[in-house]
């Protein structure tokens, strides 16, 4: 029998029910951001429950935590499998974790098919995919692919002025028992699965997204720099107001980027104002810059106009725009591709092909290994948000399709 037969519904609702209680929000979703104590108890949990199912725990030193099913060859590469336990600050329940859980639900049921895989299986958390309190995401799989310098990733500060490096040191204390692997170690393929974040699948009544590719992306973070001066006694002419000019740039930028396909994605997700007093002229104003465009010479155009258009609007003030991160566009090789499909046909799961519009760590293991992508239906399409869901048996399906697709890769 299949891999995926012994994939059980019940067992992988359990587990998604207790990661959404680590973090819980009050409207039902989850505050579980990167390397945040609830981060580190979640981590706590999956580490029990792989030493439960005989799996072997190790940390890198950027803090992406793997669970292995050894193989029984040692010198084949190890097939990954995972996603992320971090979340947005008002995220849901199933953005990251289910590509977790999915990973470890298909790992046990290969152990419980009694067919023990040639190469290891690694079910892997990232560290960070969502950039919520450290930006920019994806610091594991960026570090681990070798895109971005460990060190400068440790240097990192929150909004508190925390350090990727501090913050790290405490979630290692509660794993303090976990042993230490090399960062970066060869793989043979990578799969991720995770729930759609777009209305697709479900509007089609579709039950499996094979994703053909993840669209491209450059975040920056811009600083304008005012004056504070008294509200009442400072006359316009005196003024460097931080504030005004940062509208007047974010207008800007919204009057260019608009386009009437609603291709282009541009968000301004953090603004913040300083010093923030009602009587005072905000002295300085930090915001971010989120663009994405599935046509990478598209997106370099656009991200390239966004430094003159914020210089132009800038007036009195001074500003310095910092482009944080620069992902262009990319396909998975079709040979993952055709294996997840006729996995999926296999199992007669309706599927179809799918460009992710989000962003996945799979991104940074595309460059290590072969990779891929499994989609499952989303509700409505919403996601980063509280009322994110996605029924127990799509997430069930995808689970299953894991496993055959684990199975063979591992084989
Ligand atoms: C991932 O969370 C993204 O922002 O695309
Ligand atoms: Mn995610
Ligand atoms: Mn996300």
């Amino acid at each position: 029998m299949s891999a995926s037969t012994f994939v059980d519904e019940k067992r992988l609702a359990q587990r998604l029910a207790a990661m959404a209680r680590i973090g819980a929000t009050e409207k039902g979703g989850v505050n579980r951001q990167a390397l945040s104590k609830e981060d580190a108890a979640a981590q706590r949990q999956l580490v029990q429950w792989g030493e439960a199912l005989g799996l072997k725990p190790s940390v890198d030193a950027i803090g992406n935590l793997f669970l292995r099913l050894e193989g029984t060859d040692a010198s084949a590469p190890p097939v990954l499998s995972g996603s992320h336990l971090d979340s947005q600050p008002t995220g849901g329940k199933f953005d990251g974790v289910f590509g977790v859980l999915a990973a470890f639900e298909a790992v046990e049921a290969i152990v419980a098919s009694g067919v023990k895989p040639r190469a290891s299986i690694d079910v892997v958390a990232w560290m960070n995919e969502e950039g919520s309190r450290f930006a920019p995401g994806m610091m594991g799989s960026a570090v681990f692919a070798g895109a971005r310098e460990l060190d400068a990733v440790l240097a990192v500060v929150d909004k508190h002025g925390v350090s990727v490096k501090d913050a790290l040191r405490d979630v290692r204390e509660t794993l303090r028992d976990v042993p230490e692997r090399a960062l970066g170690e060869r793989v043979s393929a990578y799969v991720e699965a995770h729930i759609e974040q777009g209305p697709h699948l479900e509007n089609e009544g579709l039950t499996i997204g094979v994703v053909t590719g993840i669209q491209g992306k450059r975040t920056f973070a811009v600083r304008v720099e005012g004056e504070a001066a008294h509200a009442g006694t400072s006359t316009r002419a005196e003024r460097k107001d931080a504030l005004l000019a940062a509208i007047a740039m974010v207008q800007a930028l919204a009057d260019a980027l608009h386009d009437a396909e609603d291709i282009v994605k541009f968000t301004i997700g953090r603004f913040d104002v300083k010093p923030s007093a009602p009587s005072v002229v905000a002295s300085s104003v930090d915001f971010s810059i989120d663009l994405r465009h599935p046509d990478s010479n598209v997106l370099q155009a656009l991200g390239d106009k966004i430094q003159p258009i914020c210089e132009a609007h800038a007036g009195v003030c001074a500003v310095r725009v910092t482009e944080l991160s620069k992902a262009m566009s990319l396909d998975f090789p079709e040979p993952m591709r055709a294996l997840i499909r006729d996995a999926a046909s296999g199992l007669d799961l309706r599927h179809r092909d799918i460009l992710s519009t989000a962003g996945h760590d799979a991104r940074y293991l595309h460059y290590v290994c072969p990779s891929a992508m499994i989609f499952v239906p989303s509700h409505l399409g919403l996601t980063h948000c509280e009322t994110e869901y996605s029924s127990s048996s799509d997430l069930t399906a995808g689970a299953r399709l894991l496993a055959d697709v684990l199975s063979k890769l591992a084989a």
